[in-house]
């Protein structure tokens, strides 16, 4: 009885297939050689060294590793690096400088959005797209937005707020002062 199965062994290729991609990430065009299988958070992090991008889970539930691809929140543990050839990637390292936030990172900070700040980057880079897409969002919106990205130990409250913050702040308005926030929290515990 012939076997169902017969390995090839002459034929099985030597080396791994590689594709080359070239990115654009964070304004910096990139190009790399990649397995067609490799994640496109692997290619940010161990590719780039953007270690910014999270990752907490590999099955696309908790958000954490959310870049922006052509301006659109993506779960990069759930695309592949071959998929993102020619487009642009924003990853969190691109968003603002140490000296110079972006004013969702300056919202994070004073509404005090993260504790461990391991969602956190997924979490600005959501809401960078909401605010480019509607810059004056109600609680709800930013609620419905950032429904994809899962936070373990802040609370929603404080990081809902940090982006209405960053809103009033990208159109002009002054936002809401430390104050309010203590006696926010206050009144949450
Ligand atoms: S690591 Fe991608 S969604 Fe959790
Ligand atoms: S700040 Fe710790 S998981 Fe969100």
């Amino acid at each position: 009885m012939s076997s169902l199965f017969e390995e090839i062994k002459d034929e099985a290729p030597e080396t791994t297939p590689v594709r080359r991609v070239t990115v654009t990430v964070n304004g910096a065009r990139r190009t790399a050689d990649v397995e067609p299988r490799l994640l496109l958070a692997h290619l940010l992090r161990q590719g780039f060294g953007l270690t910014g991008t999270h990752t907490g889970c590999d099955t696309t539930n908790c958000g954490a590793c959310t870049v922006l691809v052509d301006g659109t929140p993506v779960k990069s543990c759930t695309m592949l690096a071959v998929q993102t050839d020619g487009h642009e990637v924003t990853t969190v390292e691109g968003m603002g400088t140490a000296s110079e936030l972006h004013p969702i990172q300056e919202g994070f900070k004073d509404e005090h959005g993260l504790q461990c700040g391991f969602c956190t980057p997924g979490m600005m880079l959501t809401a960078k797209a909401l605010l480019e897409q509607n810059p004056d969002p109600t609680e709800d919106d930013v609620r419905f937005a950032l429904s994809g990205n899962l936070c373990r130990c802040t609370g929603y409250q404080n990081i809902v707020k940090s982006v209405l913050w960053a809103a009033k702040k990208m159109q002009g308005e002054a936002p809401a002062d430390d104050a309010d926030h203590t006696t926010a929290v206050a009144e949450e515990a």
